[in-house]
């Protein structure tokens, strides 16, 4: 399915008051990433946050790791009033993660459960590298192709998710070393399916189908999921990845 950068800011945009409550896996992942990002530094001079959308990665980041100089950048330009709670001083570019120039190398370029949405993966690398000091660290989650693979099984939708070990390959021909890797795998339970989509709507994920969902195709969906299914469950399938650029 082709990306429609438009429709993911519109989708994003429209969930961040209940992204939050919803988030619960997105939030599991950046407390994992910045366990394990800990672990190699607890201190960068420059940062820059891809994706921050409501702050819940920046909020435990700050908690664990310092910093001289915070940059961010969210497609949506009200993500900066999340991120300043927990950074007053961030610097804060809005726009595509991969066209911003925040006019200095970093030596921490972070993001969490944002990368999925790069068209080609490759390509993302390659920019971000150009943008990390010698040294510089590169630490993000994204999802496997497992991830929601119930809705991809009754619908067809999916992003093109890579498997980790895609990723890593394609980290260390561009020069990454990789310090951790992970994937895991967690079920949310639902009273029913419609529940489910509400959850995946709250969660700015709407976002993997460009039409809005008739009445119709709702019911649909959820009869066929009861066929299908015998309760109403998602599964998420994360990854963890932190690199260095050598
Ligand atoms: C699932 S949310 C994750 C938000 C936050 N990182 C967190 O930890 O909860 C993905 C965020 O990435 C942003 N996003 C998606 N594609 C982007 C891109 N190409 N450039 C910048 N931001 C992007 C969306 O607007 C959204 O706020």
């Amino acid at each position: 399915m082709p990306i429609d950068i438009k429709n993911i800011k519109k989708q994003f945009e429209k969930s961040m008051n209940d992204y939050d409550k919803n988030a619960v896996v997105q939030d599991m992942m950046a407390s994992k990433l910045v366990i394990e990002l800990e672990k190699v530094s607890s201190c960068f001079d420059n940062i820059f946050e891809l994706g921050s959308g409501t702050g819940l990665l920046t909020k435990r980041l700050v908690k664990s790791i310092k910093s001289k100089n915070y940059y961010a950048n969210d497609l949506v330009e009200k993500s900066k009033l999340y991120v300043q709670k927990y950074v007053p001083n961030v610097q804060f570019i809005a726009g595509n993660a991969l066209k911003v120039k925040p006019g200095k190398k970093m030596d921490l370029i972070v993001s969490n459960a944002m990368f999925q949405w790069f068209e080609n993966f490759g390509k993302a690398v390659d920019i971000l590298k150009a943008g990390l000091n010698s040294g510089g660290i590169l630490a993000f989650s994204t999802f496997s192709p497992m991830n929601f693979k119930e809705i991809t099984s009754l619908t067809g939708l999916s992003l093109k998710y890579k498997s980790q070990d895609e990723l890593v390959e394609i980290l260390k021909i561009s020069g990454f070393e990789i310090l951790y890797c992970e994937t895991f795998y967690e079920e949310i339970s639902f009273k029913t399916p419609l529940e489910l989509l509400a959850h995946m709507k709250h969660t700015g994920v709407n976002s993997l189908s460009e039409k809005t969902w008739t009445v119709k195709k709702v019911k649909e969906f959820c009869d066929k999921y009861l066929k299908q299914y015998p309760s109403a469950k998602l599964t998420y399938s994360p990854i963890i990845i932190i690199a260095r650029y050598m």
